[in-house]
């Protein structure tokens, strides 16, 4: 897929934190009833996008987090962290605005992540993806990941991420890019 010129992926920034966490809220409420409730929509966006929680985080440097911006314009992020195994990352969050989909600026994220994953010394970057977001798993699978097992994960108020752990070796990648260039 031949991607825009017109992109940049940066840190996040203090500044990114309020637009990061309700540019998550609107991606998420497009995207996620018909997977999960609105009501468990709800309580992750809690968990997961308080401006707080983020700040602390970066502050704590448990995790990177980056923006995706298309001509200036904030339209998706990742964050990534190391993983429960040595020698592994976890990419925790990859989200892309709907309007912006299918033009190469998800994979864009995922090779920026992998990179940084190689320039840790890991081997393995690793993600859990609901087990029925389809297209999610799809583009996922079409950029190098495979299903390395499915997870059924309590958190809590009586609601479950019902997920596949997706992984790929991102030094086999690395070794073969060299071979091509
Ligand atoms: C997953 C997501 C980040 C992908 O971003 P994107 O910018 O649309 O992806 P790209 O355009 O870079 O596509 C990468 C590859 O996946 C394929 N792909 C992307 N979306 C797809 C879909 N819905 N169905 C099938 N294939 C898809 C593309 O065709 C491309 O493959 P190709 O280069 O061989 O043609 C984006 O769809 C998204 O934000 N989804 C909603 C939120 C979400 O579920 N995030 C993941 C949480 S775990």
């Amino acid at each position: 897929m031949s991607i825009p010129a017109n992109f940049r992926i940066l840190p996040l920034r203090d500044a990114d934190i309020e637009p990061v966490c309700a540019l998550a809220r609107e991606i998420w409420l497009q995207h996620y009833p018909g997977i999960i409730t609105v009501a468990q929509i709800e309580y992750m966006l809690a968990q997961r996008y308080s401006p707080d929680a983020i700040r602390m985080q970066l502050q704590a440097g448990e995790a990177w987090w980056d923006k995706l911006e298309v001509d200036g314009e904030l339209c998706g992020f990742a964050s990534y962290e190391h993983g429960v195994e040595a020698h592994t990352m976890k990419l925790d969050k990859l989200y892309v605005h709907q309007l912006f989909r299918g033009k190469g600026y998800g994979a864009a994220l995922m090779e920026h992540v992998a990179k940084a994953a190689e320039r840790q010394d890991m081997d393995t970057l690793y993600l859990q993806v609901n087990k029925y977001n389809h297209g999610s798993v799809a583009a996922y699978l079409r950029t190098g990941f495979r299903v390395a097992k499915t997870v059924k994960v309590d958190i809590g108020n009586g609601f479950f991420m019902d997920d596949y752990v997706m992984e790929k070796n991102v030094r086999r990648e690395a070794k073969m890019r060299e071979r091509c260039t």
